[in-house]
């Protein structure tokens, strides 16, 4: 490769959305990674690595190389010409912010290959006009948890610190869910009475976990504007937000647009393996076949770094073995 001291090298968390009630303003980042490094070259390569880049195609209609070019277009600099590699644990299509972190890794490694022209903030401006919601790319983008709006123009954010007792167990159907059916399925009208409800829930939401108010999760994360709407698109979803507090959980959401399913849980819970067998009991009664995953919240985000003169022998697949989880 040309220019080999002029490579990148970034790690991006996976993020969840809404977490219930926050519809496309709620975001928390998750222990669950992407890899990308990205250098300039002669003549465009891109190589995938790991069973989730199954399909993603390796041209120049690849969405790394497309959020690159818009960042270097921006920037007001001509890199036709990249190097590209990337390995995902991040699932596709999952509800567990796939593309908010391509975009997100992208738009770093760009940036840090051309010296950081844009701020972070500028970074969440153009991922939140890519991906048209700011909660999964807030979340990948700054880790933690990210309370945002977007109106259009601008995208706002405050990052919350997670509670360090925090956990998730997430349920992964094997099975996708497009974003963009998940969301057809919505009225696009909705009565007053679920819009307070909704402010109220997410409101308290924000309350609990900004003041480590772990005991009100499970009653402020509910929702009435999106979740009633896409549980019959998932089987086992409305048995497991009904039970799952039951079942030692601190709250349960569908993850973004689904299909998987979140519990928040306590860490110090006695009752974690009770709450793994119910999610995966009620999704086994559907016909569902399901992975199930502990994870924490990543508190990070995304982060860039040049690859060393050290490094740059060992392709990304090297080096980040032993940080992957497959
Ligand atoms: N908040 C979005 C939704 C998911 O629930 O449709 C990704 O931004």
């Amino acid at each position: 490769m040309e220019n080999g001291s002029r490579r990148v090298r970034v790690k991006v968390p996976a993020s969840t959305a809404n977490l219930g009630p926050g519809f496309d303003t709620l975001g928390m980042a998750l222990n669950l990674y992407a890899w990308i490094e990205m250098g300039l070259a002669e003549t465009t390569q891109i190589e995938l690595f790991g069973d989730q880049m199954n399909g993603v195609p390796a041209d120049k209609s690849n969405l790394i190389y497309k959020v690159a070019q818009m960042v270097f277009e921006r920037a007001g600099v001509r890199h036709p010409e990249l190097y590209i590699a990337m390995y995902s644990d991040i699932p596709l299509t999952r509800g567990l912010g796939s593309s908010a972190s391509a975009i997100v890794g992208a738009l770093a490694a760009a940036n840090a290959l051309i010296d950081r022209p844009f701020t972070d903030d500028d970074l969440f401006q153009m991922a939140t006009e890519l991906e048209q919601h700011p909660d999964n790319v807030g979340a990948s983008l700054f880790g933690g948890i990210v309370v945002a709006f977007w109106d259009g123009k601008r995208a706002e954010h405050i990052r919350i610190e997670p509670h360090e007792q925090l956990e998730v167990l997430v349920a992964i159907p094997h099975f996708q869910l497009s974003t963009d059916k998940a969301r057809g399925v919505l009225p696009r009208e909705q009565s007053l009475e679920n819009a307070v409800f909704n402010v109220g829930h997410s409101s308290v939401l924000v309350a609990a976990l900004c003041t480590g108010r772990l005991d009100m999760i499970a009653r402020a994360m509910r929702d009435a504007l999106h979740q009633p709407y896409r549980a019959p698109l998932v089987p086992g979803l409305a048995k497991i937000l009904a039970e799952a507090t039951d079942h030692g959980a601190l709250g349960v959401a569908l993850s973004g647009a689904g299909p998987t399913m979140l519990a928040l849980v306590d860490r110090r819970s006695s009752r974690k393996a009770e709450l793994e067998a119910f999610m995966r009991g009620t999704l086994k009664e559907e016909g569902i076949e399901a992975s199930t995953m502990w994870l924490s919240p990543d508190r990070a985000g995304v982060q860039a770094h040049r690859v060393t003169s050290a490094d740059s022998g060992r392709t990304l697949f090297e080096m980040i073995k032993g940080e992957n989880r497959a």
